[in-house]
């Protein structure tokens, strides 16, 4: 017979006990903040930023494991709070990458933040891509603008366990040559056999040598084995209806197909009602969703 699991009872405002592990402590509240610390900040574009940030209590740094595709509510203390993606891969421990478009108050704030500043940080929030079922087959991956934010995540675990899974094609579009993120990687990337990458650009200039017109276009060169291939893809909602019929035309089935799904958002774990659409909370039940569950949201809204 199993003992009764032990109850940690800890108060919101009490300091951590010596006793809690990492993840009593961030199960006991969900809503409390964990200082984290900017340790690295890189300029992507001239309005996106990736940081990375490392927990200053070793327990929580420790106990911190991420799906690709979940979130986190980053806090920046006396400015307020937004939910983040989680940019950077699970098989990386030990730091989390956020990568954030300057938007308005509190993206300016943060894109002013500096190295060794402190923000907050708790989650991983909501249910990210199903990345368990995707090993072994394989995988397309459709990104459009800041959309590479969260599918940068599953592409980088997907690299780092590269021989389990099969064919893996990474399409990324933005606007221009300007805006493409994470072209350093990309780039070196596009000589490797491993993967099938396609960077595509709507209005290119004169550095641009890649694929020219909307992310719907490196279709017409795929060949996708049908029965053996999921869909992951995550960009601006006009996207969306787009790449699913070029996935459908592939024969790619509705259920391999996951998308990640944006809604305002304040509390993360499905209490203050913010981010419901019908029965569903996009905070827990996604913000990743299968073709038949966002379908079925788009039909609530
Ligand atoms: C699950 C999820 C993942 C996200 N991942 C990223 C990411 O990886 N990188 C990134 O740059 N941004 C991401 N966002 C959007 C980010 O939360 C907003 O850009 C941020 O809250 C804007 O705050 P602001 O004060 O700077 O701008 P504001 O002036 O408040 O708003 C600017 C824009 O952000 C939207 N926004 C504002 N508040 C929220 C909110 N609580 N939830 C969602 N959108 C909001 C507004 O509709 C507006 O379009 C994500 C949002 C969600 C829900
Ligand atoms: S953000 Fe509060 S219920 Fe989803």
């Amino acid at each position: 017979m199993h003992a009764p699991a032990t109850k940690v009872a800890i108060h919101p405002f009490s300091d951590p006990g010596p006793e809690q592990t990492g993840a009593q402590l961030m199960h006991a509240n969900p809503y409390r903040p964990w200082p984290a610390r900017i340790t690295s900040i890189t300029e992507l574009t001239a309005t996106e930023k990736l940081f990375e940030f490392r927990f200053i209590d070793d327990r929580i740094r420790a106990a911190f494991h991420q799906q690709p595709g979940q979130f986190v509510e980053l806090s920046i203390f006396g400015v307020g709070e937004a939910p983040i993606s989680i940019s950077s891969s699970p098989t990386k421990e030990g730091f989390i990458e956020l990568c954030v478009r300057r938007t308005g108050r509190f993206t300016e704030r943060l894109h002013q933040m500096q190295c060794g500043d402190i923000v907050g940080i708790r989650g991983p929030f909501g249910r990210g891509f199903p990345i368990n079922d995707m090993r072994g087959h394989d995988v397309l991956l459709v990104a459009g603008g800041l959309g590479i934010a969260p599918l940068r995540s599953l592409i980088n675990n997907i690299h780092d366990e590269r021989s389990e899974f099969g064919k893996v094609t990474i399409i990324y579009g933005s606007k221009n040559p300007s805006e493409v993120m994470f072209r350093h990687q990309f780039e070196m990337w596009k000589h490797r056999k491993d993967f099938d990458l396609y960077l595509t650009v709507d209005v290119p200039d004169d550095t641009w040598d890649g694929e020219v017109g909307l992310v719907t276009k490196p279709f017409e060169h795929l060949e996708i084995d049908a029965d053996n291939t999921f869909g992951a893809l995550c960009g601006p909602p006009v996207m969306y209806r787009f790449v699913v019929q070029e996935m459908r035309k592939k024969n790619i089935s509705y259920d391999r197909i996951y998308m990640s799904f944006e809604r305002h958002m304040k509390c993360g774990v499905g209490k203050c009602g913010h981010c419901q659409i019908g029965h569903q909370y996009c905070c827990i039940d996604g913000p990743v969703f299968n073709y038949w569950e966002a379908k079925n949201i788009q039909e609530s809204m």
